[in-house]
């Protein structure tokens, strides 16, 4: 099945919330794309209900994983960090871009590491490129703070390369 049509740009910043429902780091599914979004889409139903345009998974350890369809990074003590994929999450092209380009550390901690230390986050994928994170649940993120302002600045730089530019 193939679904073609425009998109909308996003918004420069997004809110996100965590949800009550965990990614399974050990199932059979994990880490893959596939069309089994019921999940993903019930997950963001809860976050539009909450006034967020991506929920956001925990891990069945309470490590941050990913959101419905992107990738997370955050910032902490100066740090870029991001999960690693052991934490379940998809492997998105927009994740490893950065990495290769910006470099961050991947690493697994608790969740709470957003609502609690991060100064800064944002999120990745193939629509939203780099989007800044402005609420995490009720909690207010500068964004975009100044790591995702100079991610953004790579990334922007640098996607003509995949376009053949
Ligand atoms: C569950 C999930 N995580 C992350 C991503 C981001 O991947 P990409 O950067 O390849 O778009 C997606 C993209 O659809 C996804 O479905």
């Amino acid at each position: 099945m193939v679904v073609a049509g425009p998109i909308d740009p996003w918004p420069e910043t997004a809110a996100v919330v965590t949800v009550p429902w965990p990614r399974n780091e050990r199932g059979a599914l994990a880490g893959l794309k596939t069309t089994s979004y019921g999940e993903n889409v019930r997950a963001l139903a809860h976050a539009r209900a909450h006034g967020a345009s991506e929920a956001v998974f925990a891990n069945l350890r309470g490590h941050l994983c990913e959101g419905t369809g992107t990738n997370i990074f955050y910032v902490v003590d100066g740090e870029l960090r991001t999960p690693t994929l052991a934490s379940g999450c998809l492997a998105g092209i927009t994740r490893r871009l950065i990495l290769d380009w910006y470099g961050a550390r991947e690493v697994d901690e608790p969740i709470e590491v957003l609502t609690e230390r991060a100064s800064e986050a944002f999120l990745t994928s193939t629509t939203r490129d780099v989007q800044a994170i402005h609420r995490w649940n009720n909690r207010e993120l500068g964004a975009p703070g100044p790591i995702t302002t100079e991610v953004r600045k790579v990334w922007y730089e640098r996607e003509p390369e995949l376009l053949g530019a």
